[in-house]
């Protein structure tokens, strides 16, 4: 049986309740299409992951359908907003800084101070984040490493029963991945070439854009990646037997956790977890610091030991 819906009126409400209720939906934009979720529900990023196959926490692009809707999680200036009005919507991904009501999106921005936004150009994901009334996150809507969709079909056959519901809007237009820019510094950095040609950028600008020349699929800096969580106490991984006086995240059937990732064993859900509870534990813990229990190296384990790996180097 197959999961593709026409987008009328009445899957539209649908796969905005999914949205809603932290479910997955994969719709059509202009560029390619995208494997969405609430952004502000962790376990519901987490589960684009899990769908992908994708080892690690790449951060994912929101997607909004109104300018006013930006303030709600990042910092703009003039040139933001200009930006904005200028190429949205359309093919353009803009890197800001985020602001202090943003802590729900810890998991969607992989713990970075910085959140990237677009506005896509189609009249299908534009209605879905209305009806849904968050940012949508979404990473094309395919496995890690295999190519990008184009079409409603793409995404059934790489992802099939892993997402709720496919809504069908034809072939994308532009067919490529938008450019992602960022703006968090005096000199815009092209992050990704994409949909919108440097050359209009740098025009409307009237200035130079720097180009990265860093892997277009990890941030600016890597080491950059929880830097913003690095604990302030001292952070010891796969730890089974906890000193008295650490505090200890646990997993699975750990004993004397002061918090556990996940009871049941469920990855998805230590993953839903991982950035809040990192924050609590900096908050609660004494001199002994944090200790956290060992975390499988399979499925979105792998994405969790990489973090906590990095959170734990001194
Ligand atoms: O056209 C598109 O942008 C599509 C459609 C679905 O909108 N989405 C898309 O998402 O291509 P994704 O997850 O495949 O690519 C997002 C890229 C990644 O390379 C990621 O590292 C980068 O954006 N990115 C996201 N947030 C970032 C941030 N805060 N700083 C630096 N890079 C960021
Ligand atoms: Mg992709």
């Amino acid at each position: 049986m197959s999961n593709i819906f026409n987008p009328d009126k009445t899957n539209l409400q649908q796969a905005a309740e999914i949205i809603k209720n932290g479910g997955l939906v994969a719709f059509p934009t202009e560029t390619v299409y995208g494997l969405g979720a609430n952004a502000t529900i962790p376990l519901a990023v987490a589960a684009i992951f899990k769908a992908k196959d994708r080892p690690t926490f790449n951060p994912l692009i929101s997607h909004i359908a109104e300018l006013d809707t930006l303030e709600d999680f990042v910092e703009t200036d003039s040139r933001a907003i200009a930006l904005a009005k200028h190429f949205w919507p359309g093919p353009f991904t803009m890197v800001l800084r985020r602001n202090n009501k943003s802590a729900a999106m810890d998991l969607a921005c992989a713990g970075l101070p910085t959140a990237s936004v677009r506005m896509p150009n189609h009249p299908i994901a534009l209605e879905l984040i209305r009806l849904s009334g968050v940012p949508i996150v979404a990473p094309s809507a395919n496995r890690s490493q295999t190519i990008s969709p184009t079409t409603a079909q793409h995404v059934a056959e790489s992802l099939g029963a892993r997402v709720d519901m496919i809504l069908d809007g034809g072939q994308c237009s532009v067919g490529v991945e938008s450019t992602i820019l960022d703006i968090t510094g005096k000199q815009p950095v092209l992050l990704r070439a994409g949909g919108i040609a440097l050359e209009d950028i740098e025009a409307f600008l009237q200035g130079k854009v720097l180009i990265s020349h860093g892997e277009p699929d990890r941030p600016s800096s890597p080491g950059q990646m929880l830097k913003h969580y690095a604990p302030k106490h001292r952070f010891c991984i796969n730890v089974t037997e906890p000193e008295n006086g650490v505090f200890y995240i646990g997993f699975g059937k750990s004993k004397n956790a002061n918090l556990n990732l996940s009871p049941s064993a469920n990855l998805q859900e230590a993953a839903a977890n991982l950035f809040a509870f990192m924050r609590i534990a900096d908050q609660q813990a004494g001199e002994k610091g944090i200790a956290m229990a060992p975390i499988p190296e399979t499925g979105l384990g792998l994405a969790i030991n990489d973090r906590i790996r990095r959170a734990s180097y001194r």
